[in-house]
Order: C-alpha cells, then sequence, then structure tokens
C-alpha cells in the first residue's frame, strides 16, 4: 500500500493500454509526429515580457521549422519564420537577443524592419528588376494567452489555447501569470537521449513519486493526485503534507515560503500542475509560475526546455523560497531525466512486452489514447514500412470520421 489516494478505477480497457514499442523509435512516426503533432500544434515560445522592448526576440526552432518572436518599434508582437527570403539564412541567430532598428540577415545583408517588411536588398542594382517589395519575413500563426506566447507553424485543428485552458482560466488567474517575468537563471536546456514520449509518459503519472523522486515525496508525496485528460488538458495537484522534513531544500522551502495572499487559500499549500497537449506542462506554485516543454530533435533525443516566471516586486523571501523549489526541481528532473532514458531503451528491447499501468498511472494511457485519435497508426502492434504510414494513418483517421 502506497500513500497516495486512490483514484477511481479505469472505466475501460483502452484506458490501460500503452503504445507497442515501435513508437518510441520508429523514424518514420517521428517525422509524422512533427507534422500531426508539433507543427500544427500550439508551441509554447516565451512570455511577453522577455520580449519587452522593440527588437527584443526570442526563437523557437522545433524539426525543420525555425521561427521567432518579436516586439516591434509600435510596440506590436510579431512571429515570423526564421528564413530570410533571399536564400534561407537564420535572420536571427542564438535563441534570444535584441536587434536595433532593423533586422540583418548575416548572410548577404538584407534588412527587415522589425515588422517583418523588406527593407533593404545590399546591392539591389545586381538583381533583375522585379518588385521584391512584397518579400517581407514569413509570418507565423500565434496566440498570447496569459502573457504567454504561443505559435503554431501550420495550421491545425487545436482550438485557441484561450479554449482549451478555458476550464483552468479561474483557478489560475489569480497567479498574475500575465504581470511576471522570467527569471534568466531559471532558464534550462537538457539534452535527454530518449523518445519525446517516453519522457512525457514519465511526467505523465505520479505513481513513481514514492520511489523515485525524495524531495517531491517529502514535499506532498501523501496527497498527490494526477487527473486524465480533459479536451486537450491534464491537471495534476500535490498537496503539502504537514509533518517533520528529512530534505533540506523542502525543509527550508516550507519554512521561508510565506503567506501568498492572492492566492485563495485552497492554493497556498499546493503545486498545481496543468498539462497542455502535445508537449507543455504548467507548474503554479504559490512562490512562482514555471514550465517544461519537450522538443523532439531524433527518434531518441529529446530536448527538455524549462523555465520560471515571477513577480518583480516579490519579497525577499518569496524569492527565497523560489529558489528552493526550483532546487526542488532540478533534483527531480534529473531523477526523471534517468528513468525516460531507461523506459525509452527499453522499447527496443527483445524482452520489451506490454506495459502495465496501475489506476495511479492513468494520466498515461488517457494521454496515450488523445494521441491514438490524432496518430491511429500507433494503434497498430507492428510497425508499417514508412512510406505508407502517413497514408495509412490518413486512412485510418477517415476511417474513423
Ligand atoms: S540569405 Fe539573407 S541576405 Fe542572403
Ligand atoms: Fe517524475
Amino acid at each position: 500500500m502506497n500513500s497516495f489516494q486512490s483514484p477511481n478505477r479505469p472505466n475501460s480497457i483502452s484506458e490501460s493500454e500503452g503504445l507497442p514499442g515501435w513508437t518510441y523509435f520508429s523514424p518514420g512516426l517521428f517525422d509524422l509526429e512533427l507534422e500531426v503533432l508539433f507543427y500544427s500544434h500550439w508551441q509554447f515560445v516565451c512570455h511577453v515580457n522577455e520580449i519587452e522592448h522593440p527588437g527584443e526576440f526570442v526563437s523557437y526552432d522545433i524539426g525543420a521549422e525555425r521561427g521567432f518572436v518579436i516586439r516591434d518599434s509600435a510596440n506590436r508582437i510579431h512571429a515570423f519564420h526564421n528564413l530570410c527570403r533571399h536564400r534561407g539564412s537564420r535572420v536571427v541567430s542564438g535563441k534570444r537577443g535584441q536587434c536595433n532598428k532593423v533586422l540583418v540577415c548575416p548572410f548577404h545583408g538584407w534588412t527587415y524592419n522589425l515588422d517583418g517588411t523588406l527593407r533593404g536588398i545590399a546591392r539591389r542594382d545586381t538583381f533583375s528588376e522585379a518588385d521584391y517589395s512584397n518579400l517581407g519575413l514569413k509570418r507565423i500563426e500565434f496566440e498570447i494567452w496569459n502573457g504567454l506566447v504561443f505559435i503554431r507553424f501550420k495550421p491545425g485543428k487545436q482550438a485557441s489555447i484561450a479554449e482549451i485552458m478555458t476550464r483552468h482560466a479561474r483557478e489560475i488567474q489569480p497567479y498574475g501569470l500575465d504581470c511576471m517575468v522570467a527569471s534568466p537563471k531559471g532558464r534550462i536546456t537538457d539534452r535527454i537521449q530518449a523518445n519525446w514520449k517516453a519522457v512525457r509518459d514519465v511526467d505523465n503519472e505520479g505513481y513513481h513519486v514514492p520511489q523515485a523522486h525524495p524531495a517531491l515525496n517529502d514535499l506532498y508525496g501523501k496527497d498527490y493526485q494526477d487527473e486524465t485528460m480533459e479536451g486537450e488538458t491534464n491537471r495534476s495537484v500535490g498537496r503539502f503534507t504537514p509533518g517533520p522534513r528529512k530534505h533540506w531544500s523542502v525543509r527550508n522551502y516550507l519554512n521561508i515560503l510565506p503567506e501568498n495572499t492572492n492566492l485563495p487559500e485552497s492554493h497556498r499549500n499546493i503545486w498545481l500542475y496543468i498539462g497542455i497537449f502535445p508537449n507543455l506542462v504548467l507548474g503554479f506554485y504559490p512562490d512562482c509560475v514555471i514550465f517544461y516543454q519537450e522538443i523532439p530533435k531524433t527518434p531518441t533525443l529529446t530536448l527538455q526546455r524549462g523555465g520560471i516566471f515571477h513577480h518583480k516586486n516579490e519579497s525577499r523571501e518569496m524569492k527565497l523560497a523560489r529558489y528552493l523549489s526550483g532546487r526542488i526541481d532540478r533534483e527531480t528532473s534529473k531523477e526523471d531525466s534517468m528513468l525516460s532514458i531507461w523506459v525509452s531503451e527499453a522499447t527496443k528491447s527483445s524482452a520489451y512486452d506490454k506495459v502495465i499501468f496501475s489506476d495511479l498511472e492513468k494520466g498515461v494511457p488517457s494521454y496515450h489514447n488523445l494521441l491514438r485519435e490524432k496518430l491511429p497508426v500507433t494503434k497498430l502492434d507492428v510497425e508499417p514500412a514508412t512510406p505508407q504510414l502517413q497514408d495509412l494513418n490518413d486512412r485510418m483517421l477517415s476511417a474513423v470520421t
């Protein structure tokens, strides 16, 4: 008997089924996932306050797509493909930065205004007299929700972030996320030698907390609950449990954490997590808001990008508490990375068989169900040949609708 509260039992057999092993290392499926999931679902880029001044930008690359968001001199935000219209060089380099009044392509020096319009062509006289004025940077669809900027590289059926998050809107409003700023020290990018779904699977259940995460277990191990996917989000709550603490960071975090009176009493002693399909988790803590997201690089390599947002005028105690919650999270994410690598490796083993889920892991099959809905080809026990994969997926999709 472990110390978790027992949630309701899964209500259908399919909810207990995991994905077959091949889906964790198939190059063909990986390409299809980029197309079906990552290019056409919202991707979180940054907080608007990270591009507070004209010319400030943050870039976001995934698969073959390269994008960036930037603030122009009229204070408007834009999202563009990071691709010069001359010969395709990146127009901005690095994860973030600031340009002056103009974007200068580092290859041959074409220039663009901050609103993306083409400003100048180096040695214009050496090109034909054709009208190039429409060769501005290509735009990317974007949405700002509670101060967070999301982009979508290709059109997709996923509803707007505001719609997806409707059921959580009241709960997260008191955190004041839209007014927060990003902590430069809180930015992390970890390389995990694992398929992105293995990373997500580990994160989608809390059954492993008592065994694998001493700090988290000390913080809220006795009262942690995962809910299954509803629409395109899932929600989990860890409530700080009373009693003596063994873990240094947890003990000090709870001693130092001031009462956050902006939050209702029910939320002053919890870590609340909200996952947005397919690859983002927001964590709402009394001291800050955090995020982490998986960026697939290859079928067996994932970047995990994370960050911390906080109020600019936080008290000294709140800042210290935020430092300590960050320590707990860094420790936890190292532990999770190891587990993700192991389960990802396992899917290639000749001994790999169907996985078994407890009631406390229902977040995993519930996430898989949504994946199976969008990528029905993942229901197949045997990997289809790569050239047929997309076609087969399309046919399976149209058979359902
Ligand atoms: S590729 Fe940008 S100026 Fe040539
Ligand atoms: Fe974990």
